[in-house]
C-alpha cells in the first residue's frame, strides 16, 4: 500500500518550497500569567524579528489577554489550545471562538491527543470545532497521532485516515487550506522518542495522500503538516528539512525561551 502512495505524491514533494515552515508552541497547562510574559518576552529579544517561518505561541487561556498585547509589535502569533463547537450560551467552563478573535488569537490547537484521552474528544467533536474555528476566523491546527499499541499492532494509517477524515469532516477546500494538521504520534509526545525521520516523513506522506483523496492535488499541496512529539534543537533541521514536514507543534522545549528559540533558528530554510 505505502509504495503506491509514496508515488501518488511525489509531484506534490517537488514543490515543497511553496509552504511555509509554521512553528508552534503548546505550553499545555503551564505558565502562570508572569511566566507566561517572561517567556514571550525572551522569544521576542530571541527570534521576534524573524520572517523566514511562522511562530506561534499558544498559552493557557489565562495569559492570552496579556501575551497578546506584548507580542504586537513583533512577529511572533498567538494561538489557544482548545475551544468550544458552540459559539455562545450555557455551557459552564467553556471559551467560544469569537472570545479568542477578541484577544487577536489567530489559531486553535484541536482534537490534541490530551484531549482525546482525557476529555474523550471525538473525531466528530473535533470537526464541529474546527467548523466553529474557520466561522470565526480562527485557524485551527488539528492533531491526529497513533498510540505505542496502536503502531505496533500495524494500525498506523487506518488510525491516522479514521481520524484525518473524521476530524476534517464537513470543511470546504477553502477552509482546508486554512488548517495545519499537527500529526503527533503519541509515543513520542512528552516521552523524550522522537519519531525517526523515516517514520515521519512515511506518515506525512500518507496524510498529504489523504487530503489529495477528500479535496485534491492543489489544496494537499498547500496544507501544512507539523510534526509534533519531543521536537527538540537537536532534531528540529533534520526533521523540518523532510519534504512533507511543514514545521512543529512543541510541547516541552517550548515552555523555555533558549531551547524554543533553538528550534526556529535551526529550522529556518537555507
Ligand atoms: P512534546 O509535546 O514536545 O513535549 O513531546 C508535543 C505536544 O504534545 O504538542
Amino acid at each position: 500500500m505505502l509504495p503506491t502512495l509514496r508515488q501518488r505524491i511525489s509531484p506534490i514533494k517537488m514543490i515543497k518550497k511553496e509552504r511555509r515552515l509554521i512553528i508552534a508552541g503548546n505550553w499545555k497547562m503551564n505558565k502562570t500569567v508572569a511566566e507566561a510574559l517572561a517567556l514571550v518576552n525572551g522569544l521576542k529579544i530571541e527570534v521576534g524579528k524573524v520572517k523566514e517561518l511562522d511562530i506561534v505561541v499558544c498559552p493557557p487561556f489565562t495569559a492570552l489577554s496579556e501575551v497578546s498585547k506584548a507580542i504586537l509589535d513583533s512577529n511572533i502569533r498567538l494561538g489557544a489550545q482548545n475551544m468550544s463547537e458552540n459559539s455562545f450560551g450555557a455551557f459552564t467552563g467553556e471559551i467560544a471562538a469569537g472570545m479568542l478573535r477578541e484577544l487577536s488569537v489567530r489559531h486553535v490547537i484541536l482534537g490534541h491527543s490530551e484531549r482525546r484521552q482525557y476529555q474523550k474528544e471525538s473525531d466528530e467533536l473535533i470537526s464541529k470545532k474546527a467548523l466553529a474555528a474557520h466561522a470565526t476566523s480562527l485557524k485551527p491546527i488539528v492533531c491526529v497521532g497513533e498510540t505505542l499499541a496502536e503502531r505496533e499492532g500495524g494500525l498506523t494509517e487506518t488510525v491516522i485516515e479514521t481520524q484525518v477524515r473524521g476530524s476534517l469532516a464537513g470543511l470546504s477546500k477553502e477552509q482546508m487550506v486554512e488548517t495545519v494538521v499537527a500529526y503527533e504520534p503519541v509515543w513520542a509526545i512528552g516521552t523524550g522518542k522522537t519519531a525517526t525521520a523515516a517514520q515521519a516523513q512515511e506518515v506525512h506522506a500518507f496524510i498529504r495522500a489523504i487530503l489529495v483523496s477528500i479535496f485534491d492535488d492543489t489544496v494537499a499541496r498547500r496544507v501544512r503538516i507539523q510534526y509534533g512529539g519531543s521536537v527538540k534543537a537537536s532534531n528540529a533541521t533534520e526533521l523540518m528539512a523532510l519534504p512533507d514536514v511543514d514545521g512543529a507543534l512543541v510541547g516541552g522545549a517550548a515552555l523555555d525561551v533558549r531551547s524554543f528559540s533553538d528550534i526556529i533558528k535551526n529550522s529556518i530554510p537555507n
